[in-house]
């Protein structure tokens, strides 16, 4: 006689949303709430970095914005919201990006002094320094111009490198121009238009289709009103 086989429990399919704490997280949550999503705690106020939210199957966790699409990429996240300036730097191997969130809208530019004559600078080929928290971006802008530069790596407040001589110019978002302007620098070239995209790690989306395809959905439809 054959013993009747244990019933296996349910197995449940968790997924992974990587996003920044900050601006990012502040625009992602109305699409979030749109798609049913509903963190169970504030990010904001807690100091964990992985939290529950209202979807018994979906979790978040809280992570630098730059390290976003590095998650996803390698698996740890299965899906992320990442600006596409960071996108462009990181170079988006290893992720599908179905979806422009539309969120933390912007623009990449290069900035200089509002005094600094960059047009008979780029036309004399002065070899400019330029101060950037975005390096590949920046080389391959003016390789493509056919300038040579040296760029400077900062991590962030960009717009007072030139203000203490130690850059001719900048790369950085521009929004309402209000820093730049704070800061007696103008706009000269933009580079890229920005916004949050979703990412998806390409392996996560064949193993767990079924419970990650309502939610890729369900921000769509939110993001697209
Ligand atoms: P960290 O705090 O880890 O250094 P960060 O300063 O890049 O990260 P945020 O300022 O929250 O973090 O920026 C996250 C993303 O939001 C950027 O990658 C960009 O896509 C977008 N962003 C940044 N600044 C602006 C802005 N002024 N207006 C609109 N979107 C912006
Ligand atoms: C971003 C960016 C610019 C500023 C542009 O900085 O790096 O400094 O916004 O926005 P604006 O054109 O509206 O002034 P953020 O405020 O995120 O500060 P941080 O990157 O130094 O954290």
């Amino acid at each position: 006689m054959s013993r009747a086989r244990a019933a296996s429990p349910p197995t449940t399919t968790m997924i992974t949303l990587a996003l920044a704490k900050g601006r990012i997280y502040e625009e992602a949550l109305p699409l979030l709430a749109a798609a049913g999503i509903r963190p169970a705690e504030d990010p904001e106020a807690t100091r964990k970095l992985v939290v529950a939210t209202s979807s018994a199957t979906l979790r978040l966790i809280l992570v630098r914005a730059a390290d976003v699409p590095t998650y996803v990429q390698y698996g740890a996240a299965d899906l992320g919201i990442a600006g596409s300036d960071l996108l462009a730097e990181h170079g988006g191997q290893g992720l599908y990006q179905p979806l422009d969130l539309g969120i933390a809208r912007c623009r990449m530019a290069v900035a200089v002094p509002e005094a600094f004559d960059y047009a008979a600078a780029v036309q004399q080929g002065a070899r400019l320094r330029v101060a950037t928290k975005y390096i590949r971006i920046a080389r391959e802008h003016f390789a493509a111009k056919g300038m040579h530069v040296d760029l400077i790596h900062l991590y962030g407040s960009m717009e007072l490198a030139p203000l203490v001589g130690l850059a001719d110019a900048i790369v950085d978002l521009v929004d309402t121009g209000g820093t730049l302007a704070a800061n007696h620098l103008r706009a000269v070239e933009d580079i890229l238009a920005v916004s949050s995209r979703l990412i998806v790690n390409p392996a996560s989306l064949k193993l767990k289709r079924a419970a990650m395809a309502p939610v890729i959905d369900a921000l769509r439809k939110a993001s697209h009103g």
